[in-house]
């Protein structure tokens, strides 16, 4: 590889190349900057209406493959973390609060496109928006309480799985 080739970390099976700002690195596989890969999370609503068997179906049978996963509940300090990108709007605090009212399940996922074609299947953030057959259309209630969560870039969907997930947890 060319001069501009930086290792990070200890090369091991969790290491590869992976493209940064056109530069080619080391990095752990979880840092892939690649179009096929996002993030998401069913949400505390989802899981108390019993639906995190019906979710996962969908997704699987949409072509995504599970490649991490847990069964996990967000602390405050988590929850705000994650979220700290909407610190200033006014539903922040709420959505703090229903972040973390219970478990959620969290999942890296995998397929061509990933990004995109996840926030096809989950349809719109508001599910009075959604498209018929969209995720959120099915089990989502309103615009805070809206079931599950879609990385919405490459680059987002890289820093929210590493958020929640290790090297060694990512098969
Ligand atoms: P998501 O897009 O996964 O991540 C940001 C979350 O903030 C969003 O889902 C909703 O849960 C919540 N959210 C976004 N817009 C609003 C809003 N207008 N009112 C209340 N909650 C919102």
């Amino acid at each position: 590889m060319g001069d501009n080739r930086e290792i990070l970390g200890n090369k091991s099976d969790h290491i590869e190349t992976c493209l940064f700002m056109n530069k080619t690195y080391f990095c752990p596989k979880f840092l892939q900057m690649t179009t096929n890969r996002t993030f998401t999370m069913i949400k505390p609503d989802a899981v108390e209406n019993g639906n995190i068997g019906a979710i996962l179906e969908k997704i699987t049978s949409a072509g995504f493959k599970i490649v991490a996963m847990k069964y996990t509940q967000l602390s405050r300090r988590d929850a705000e973390k994650f979220y700290e990108i909407h610190i200033e709007r006014q539903f922040f605090a709420d959505l703090v609060q229903f972040m973390t009212r219970g478990p959620i399940v969290s999942a890296i996922l995998e397929k061509e496109n990933a990004v995109d074609d996840f926030r096809a299947l989950i349809g719109a953030t508001n599910p009075a928006e959604a498209a018929e057959g969209t995720i959120r259309k099915l089990f989502a209630t309103d615009i805070a309480e809206n079931a599950v969560h879609g990385s919405d870039s490459d680059e987002n969907a890289a820093i929210e799985g590493a958020f929640h997930f290790s090297g060694r947890e990512i098969y």
